[in-house]
């Protein structure tokens, strides 16, 4: 494995402020520490003034948002272009998150539109797929992670598909409190470098970052990131605070 990358997803949590004192805080407490991708993911609204504060600490975490829209500008009431999170500092942009798919109806099409997109625009797509519980309980994981897969990375080349990033999160694991064991986690992340393998060949499928999502704390950091195709993880509650998230990227090393 590489260096892995820990990236934070804020969710709809922080105001400007809040985001502000935490990344300074935050490129405090990780400075000098080498070896481990950091990025951070606030909402829309605080994503300018964290740029400022990264680049003023020349903090060495990486900045990503939480979603965008396909087009490059155009009347879409509401919507975010990719051109305008790069202008002000995106290095990444996560697409098709479960929450995402659960409340905003994005599919897998929608999602494949967005991973093109931000190709374009030079952002790396954080691209995430995973099984509900109930996928999980009727055996089903694989061919549902398959269909989101193939379906969101249609199309791309494998070159392109080298720069990705992929984080596999089980919907039942995220927020929840009930982590992937380590073991089945790095089952369904092998079974992703496969697809990887067979859609775009060896040498894009190795360079693929895949990440695990799904309360990931401190304390089950080091297991995870100990697996073989786990480079990685996306962290959503734990990202919230200094201690954890530091503590997460400490135990990533
Ligand atoms: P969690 O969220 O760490 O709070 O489970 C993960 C995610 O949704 O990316």
């Amino acid at each position: 494995m590489g260096v892995p990358i820990i990236a934070g997803n804020w969710k709809m949590f922080k105001t400007v402020g809040e985001a502000v004192n935490f990344v300074s805080e935050l490129a405090g407490r990780v400075a000098g520490i080498e070896g481990v991708e950091m990025v951070v993911c606030p909402p829309f609204t605080a994503l300018a003034a964290v740029a400022g504060q990264l680049r003023d600490h020349g903090s060495g975490i990486a900045l990503g948002a939480q979603n965008m829209y396909w087009e490059d500008e155009g009347a879409y009431t509401g919507e975010v272009a990719p051109g305008m999170l790069k202008e002000i500092g995106c290095r990444y942009v996560i697409l098709g998150h479960s929450e995402r798919r659960q409340y905003f109806g994005e599919t897998d099409a929608v999602v494949n539109k967005k991973v093109h997109a931000a190709l374009v625009h030079d952002l790396i797509p954080i691209v995430c797929v995973g099984e509900r519980l109930e996928e999980r309980e009727s055996g089903t994981t694989e061919e549902v992670v398959r269909r989101q897969v193939e379906g969101s990375l249609a199309g791309l080349t494998a070159r392109q598909a080298a720069g990705l990033v992929v984080a596999y999160e089980p919907v039942w694991a995220i927020g929840t409190g009930r982590t992937a064991s380590a073991a089945d986690a790095q089952q369904v992340n092998r079974f992703i470098r496969g697809l990887l393998r067979n859609m775009f060949g060896e040498i894009a499928a190795q360079a693929v970052r895949i990440q695990y999502g799904g309360s990931v704390k401190p304390g089950n950091t080091a297991e995870l990131m100990a697996q073989p195709d786990i480079d990685g993880a996306l962290v959503g509650g734990a990202s919230l605070e200094v201690d954890s998230f530091t503590g997460i990227i400490k135990n990533a090393l």
